[in-house]
């Protein structure tokens, strides 16, 4: 009797794995082996004009009833301090290619239009001063995309010179006048986005030759970004694995091999979306196991067009000089029914959260060669981080998938062997498990551990070699459905939860939930 009411209890609160027979994955971790460092700029956000990601979702101006800091909700930054932003990729995207910073300054800010998304007004109150001080308030450094398609390289050296000069000219004299007589640092800069669609159309050929010019005469005077910490120029990559994509990747990386003095890039951008089929169609919530196996499926193509520019990348760059930077890659569904299409809303469930460890994954394992990544987008676009409404705010489970993160930011990969298995439905088949390691700043050994099936518990028994473990314990996320979200009234339906695991005679057990992520650290 006493074992029936417990089950049911397990069952009505959605905890249903202990029941279950667990499958077992073994997992090898020697860590006297170790790999590349993951850049923390990995974890990057992207933050465009566009919906209610800046407006309403960062920028609530000075005289707005939300707690703000000069114009800047207070509740969104603390959230995002938290995750620990490495950088913030804006204007855009493809707003990014229309976009002229001098509209953005001073205190007459003219009102354009946002053709691309929504076609709406574009008030210009969030500009260039508005951007670094928000950053500057969650922690993070600036990329900034450049306009190429729509601008000149005169405005956007201005624009730099603007951002990061010492010296006393006009432009540095209009930026003091205008609050801020420090230099700004720009760590990163996109040399315009997506060029080979809405930033101008070109052929990788137009777009080399107008991409050397730009890097010729684009530059950052910041006196701190001299020697060290120099800002590092992003050409425009691929944005697939077809045959135009890795023409694209050949001619930017051919040129790179013969560059000169007068130009130079550090990284080649990549864009990635999870669409399942294109236009984006299936729905972000009040979907079952079908789409949530065909988007794992989906995203996990991400290998493989990492492994295919990758190899372009190594022919004229052996020595991995120009990093691959995923500079958009996420989930894409369907619009919210009663949101402005333009706008770009979804909801984001469990299965984001799995998504996000899988790419999170995957770009990690590429460390020597993928060096920075930007989700798609920060607040309350596509895969956000912060979903708002007026004065409310809710993390969604990709943010807590970000936080659970943290300690892999800038730790060194140790390379992790297991038979996964599979997880099948239909006809789709899966890895079973997924799992990365890392020894973070201080030489402690944490793990990362993604159960996509979303029916079976695993239990993982882990041997950890060149360690004597003591102790391991976590977090691990997961939710009764697949499609399980957090809401402004139920904000803590996928959350994590405290775990920890057996750890004796060197092996390391850990019982996963199904559709879990669970990040440990291991005491030695
Ligand atoms: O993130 C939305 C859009 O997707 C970006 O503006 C563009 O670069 C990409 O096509």
């Amino acid at each position: 009797m006493r074992s029936l009411f417990v089950c049911i209890t397990l069952t009505i609160m959605g905890i249903t794995a202990p029941m279950l027979a667990a499958q077992k994955v073994e997992l090898s971790i020697d860590t006297s082996k170790t790999g590349a460092k993951i850049n923390r700029n990995i974890f990057g956000q992207f933050a465009e004009h566009l919906g209610h990601g800046i407006y309403e979702g960062i920028w609530v101006g000075s005289d707005s009833k939300i707690p703000n800091t000069r114009g800047i909700r207070n509740d969104v930054v603390s959230a995002l301090k938290a995750i620990k932003v490495p950088n913030v990729r804006w204007p855009g995207g493809c707003f990014a290619d229309e976009y002229h910073w001098r509209k953005g300054i001073g205190p007459q800010r003219s009102v354009t239009l946002n053709p691309n998304w929504g076609g709406v007004t574009e008030p210009n109150t969030f500009g260039t001063h508005e951007f670094m001080d928000f950053i500057d308030q969650i922690g993070a450094e600036a990329y900034v995309s450049i306009n190429v398609g729509s601008g000149t390289p005169q405005e956007a050296a201005e624009w730099l010179e603007y951002m990061t000069a010492a010296a006393p000219t006009t432009l540095v004299k209009e930026r003091a006048a205008y609050g801020h007589p420090a230099p700004y640092k720009v760590a990163l800069l996109g040399i315009g986005n997506e060029s080979w669609d809405c930033g101008g159309n070109m052929t990788p050929e137009y777009y080399l030759s107008q991409m050397k010019i730009y890097s010729r005469f684009v530059r950052n005077f910041n006196p701190a970004q001299q020697e060290n910490q120099q800002m590092l120029k992003i050409a425009v990559g691929p944005g697939g694995d077809g045959p135009r994509w890795t023409d694209w990747t050949e001619t930017v990386m051919k040129a790179y091999q013969q560059h000169t003095w007068s130009w130079d890039i550090n990284g080649l951008s990549m864009h990635n979306y999870t669409v399942g089929h294109w236009p984006p169609s299936y729905a972000s919530v009040g979907f079952g196991e079908t789409e949530y196996s065909e988007i794992l499926k989906s995203t996990l193509e991400m290998e493989g067009l990492i492994n295919k520019h990758s190899a372009i990348m190594d022919k004229y760059d052996p020595d991995k000089k120009v990093a691959l930077i995923v500079d958009e890659w996420g989930a894409w569904y369907a619009p919210l029914q009663g949101s402005n299409p333009g706008f770009l809303v979804q909801q984001n469930s469990l299965r984001d959260a799995i998504l996000a460890a899988l790419n999170l994954n995957i770009f990690a394992r590429h460390a020597d060669r993928v060096r920075g990544a930007n989700i798609a987008q920060m607040v309350n676009v596509l895969q956000a981080m912060i979903i708002t409404d007026k004065e409310k705010m809710v993390l969604t489970p990709t943010y807590y998938v970000f936080k659970m993160y943290v300690p892999f930011h800038d730790a060194t990969l140790v390379p992790v062997s297991l038979d996964a298995g599979w997880y099948t439905h239909g006809s789709v088949a899966v890895p079973r498990v997924d799992a990365i390691a890392a020894k973070d700043t201080n030489g402690k050994l944490w793990l990362e551990i993604t159960n996509l099936d979303p029916n079976e518990p695993v239990e993982i028994e882990a041997s950890l070699g060149g360690i004597t473990a003591k102790a391991a314990t976590g977090e691990t996320l997961t939710a009764p459905k697949v499609d399980s979200v957090n809401t402004f009234g139920a904000a803590n339906t996928v959350v994590p939860r405290p775990i920890s695991a057996k750890v004796q005679g060197g092996k390391l057990t850990l019982n996963l939930e199904p559709k879990s992520v669970t990040v440990v650290s291991v005491e030695q």
